[in-house]
């Protein structure tokens, strides 16, 4: 996150004695990505974190493969992804490769009788239902419907949920997510061109200490295991951090679309980055104003990226057959383009209600077990007349 952020009681100056008030020293650490060369925070707690008392059973939670390699367009109905109890059994990866998974989950509880860590993957949660609140030892953050949640590797979280009716698509990335890099100037700062500001994101607020001893349970991601560890101390006991390595949140709503005269190419809706794929957000904007313009996109052919596009809501301009929820995998080395009728019945449209979010991998998606089940078999085909 390339903005400076603090919160709670910190010392004066880094790497000197922190006093508690009744004596004794606070503990710090860097919490920190890329080695010591990327954001860091620094964070001060009431117990030493590392403090492990047990380490459990650890489970295999990587993905089941079922197409290692895959030249079919695809569409998944992600509605279909039956809700569970369980935060993180919840979960149903669906498109994966080694950098990124793609997923759907439709999470009835809140995730509060243990702690969660990715040690691997920054995490990108998408909300498209519920409400709730994410819990972090760096504070918390208040989430409703359009929201990204970016958390980045390490990060120890909860989440509680409003209601039962979730439904979440998430990216566990195994690179930095970022926001794009032409978006900043060379400080960091977000410019002008950008569709989106610094007040447009969701910081951690509203740090809450806790000072307990006893048996907490960190289910910890790492290398495609779930690892149980108890710790004797509870995570979230941070009195102070400042930095730049910190969760936070962003509005789908708040990304101000780029329109011209003629088709945009998709890039200038792109919302996040990383080394290896892209996040882009389609949304309600007015169409191209050429008075010879044809607002559906033009046949692509992405031929070195695959192309995912969850449907959030809204009327989906370029695809026929397509309601909220549903994921569109056009793979590389195809192309793809507008619906049959689609191209022509654009014209003369003003403007769309459409809200979509896109993940564009550079390296080609494996398909899952899990996405074969809500996998509608036919959309290859949806192109002929
Ligand atoms: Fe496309």
């Amino acid at each position: 996150m390339p903005i400076y952020h603090k919160l709670g009681k910190i010392p004066q100056k880094r790497h000197t004695q922190f006093e508690k008030p009744n004596g004794g020293l606070y503990y710090e650490q860097l919490f920190g990505t890329i080695g010591f060369d990327g954001m860091s925070s620094l964070s001060y707690h009431v117990h030493r974190p590392t403090q492990v008392k047990e380490i459990g059973k650890a489970l295999d939670v990587s993905p089941k493969i079922a197409v290692e390699k895959n030249i079919t367009s695809r569409k998944f109905i992600g509605f279909d992804v039956a809700p569970k109890d369980d935060f993180l059994e919840a979960r149903e990866p669906l498109l994966v490769n080694n950098d990124v998974h793609v997923g759907l989950a439709a999470p009835r509880k809140s995730l509060t009788n243990y702690f969660y860590k990715n040690a691997d993957a920054d995490e990108m949660l998408f909300i498209h239902k519920g409400s709730g609140t994410l819990k972090t030892f760096l504070g918390n953050i208040p989430f409703e419907y359009g929201d990204y949640l970016i958390i980045p590797r390490g990060m120890i979280y909860q989440i509680e949920f409003d209601t039962e009716d979730n439904r979440i698509l998430y990216a566990e990335s195994f690179h930095p997510i970022y926001t794009p890099k032409r978006y900043r100037n060379w400080f960091g700062q977000l410019l002008e061109h950008s569709p989106f500001c610094e007040r447009d994101y969701k910081l951690p607020q509203d740090l809450q200490t806790f000072d307990e001893k006893g048996e907490f349970l960190m289910k910890i991601k790492k290398q495609g295991m779930l690892h149980q560890l108890v710790y004797a101390t509870h995570p979230f006991d941070v009195i102070g951090w400042d930095g730049y390595n910190f969760p936070y949140g962003f509005s789908i709503h708040n990304f101000e679309p780029i329109t011209g005269r003629v088709h945009q190419p998709p890039p200038v809706h792109q919302t996040f980055e990383t080394g290896a794929f892209v996040v882009c957000s389609f949304c309600p904007r007015l169409y191209d104003y050429h008075p010879k313009a044809i607002p559906a996109p033009y046949n692509h052919s992405n031929i070195d990226s695959d192309e995912v596009l969850y449907y959030v809501d809204g009327d989906f301009m370029s695809r026929t057959g397509i309601g909220p929820g549903y994921i569109s995998l056009h793979p590389a080395g195809i192309p793809h383009g507008p619906h049959p009728g689609t191209y022509e019945g654009s014209i003369g449209k003003k403007e769309t209600e459409e809200l979509a979010v896109m993940i564009d991998t550079f390296k080609p998606l494996k398909v899952t077990e899990n996405a074969l089940k809500i996998d509608d078999g036919k959309y290859y085909k949806s192109w002929l007349e």
